[in-house]
């Protein structure tokens, strides 16, 4: 027998992909069930179980039970605030160059799918500092780390208030914005993150881009600028018909991202 699967325990999210290929996030939990087209399951019929693993509904039909990716869990959570789509997230994390070890300011806190990644990406040695205006997308964020993660993980520090005035008590290394009007607080940055550092915006729309690019022209501190979006086409392979799926997500946000130098005349 092969290798086996980590067991599921109560209150960890777990994805079901049925005979369908259809998939249904739920939070298990001791004694609820779950309901479907193809009869019930009983959550502990699969906590204890391992993952990958398969459990039969009371209509007869198998379902294989794993823990979702933290894009699956992304795309498929309650969220409140509109997310950062997986495709995104994963641009920022690279090209914001976001490691093991950075200091990163991250605003709004929204539904908190950036921040999971965030999280991950800074590691054990980092440190996330989300801040939101609405302290309601902060108590649903919090809740939505906690559900995917077991508990909310010790490098995440939750703010309520305006990004505007945390920059200089976190004199972050790498800032991440998205937010409908990042400029303000693109101003404040120099002198206040760290030369060096890397900033990531994202936007909806031109204009916002355009004011956006205007004002960090303005401010002389940054270089390395860029603007682009992600776009990604899924395929669909089966048999004979290998073709682009019909659908796919249009638009989501442009990405802008630049480094920040010195202060002119800092450096003596
Ligand atoms: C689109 S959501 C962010 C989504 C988040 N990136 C995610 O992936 O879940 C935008 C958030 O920015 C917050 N916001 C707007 N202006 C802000 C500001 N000046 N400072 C901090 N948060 C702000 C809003 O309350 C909202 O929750």
């Amino acid at each position: 027998m092969g290798i086996e699967g980590i067991p599921f325990v109560d209150g960890e999210s777990c994805l079901l992909f049925d005979h369908r290929g259809k998939q249904h996030l739920i939070r298990l939990s001791q004694g609820s069930e779950f309901h479907f087209d193809r009869g019930v399951i009983p959550h502990d019929s699969i906590i204890g179980s391992p993952e990958g693993g398969t459990v039969t509904s009371s209509g007869g039909t198998d379902v294989v039970v794993l823990r979702p990716r933290l894009a699956d869990y992304v795309l498929k959570m309650k969220r409140g605030a509109a997310v950062m789509y997986p495709k995104d997230t994963g641009a920022v994390v690279t090209w914001a160059d976001i490691r093991p070890g950075s200091l990163v300011l991250e605003a709004g806190t929204g539904s908190g799918a950036m921040t999971l990644a965030l999280s991950r990406a800074v590691g054990e040695q980092g440190r996330v500092v989300t801040v939101d205006t609405r302290e309601d997308h902060q108590t649903h964020a919090k809740r939505l780390v906690e559900q995917f993660a077991g508990t909310i993980p010790p490098n995440i520090e939750f703010l309520t208030g305006d990004v505007v005035d945390h920059v200089a008590d976190v004199g972050p290394d790498r800032v991440v914005l998205d937010l409908p009007e990042p400029w303000h607080c693109v101003e404040v940055l120099p002198g206040a993150m760290r030369p060096g550092g890397a900033l990531a915006a994202y936007l909806p729309t031109v204009p916002q881009v355009e004011q956006l690019r205007r004002t960090m022209n303005d401010t002389h501190a940054f270089l390395a600028e860029d603007t682009f979006e992600v776009m990604m086409r899924s395929w669909k392979i089966a048999g004979r018909s290998v073709r682009p799926d019909h659908r796919m997500v249009g638009h989501t946000g442009f990405i802008t991202v630049a480094r920040l130098r010195s202060m002119p005349g800092a450096d003596g």
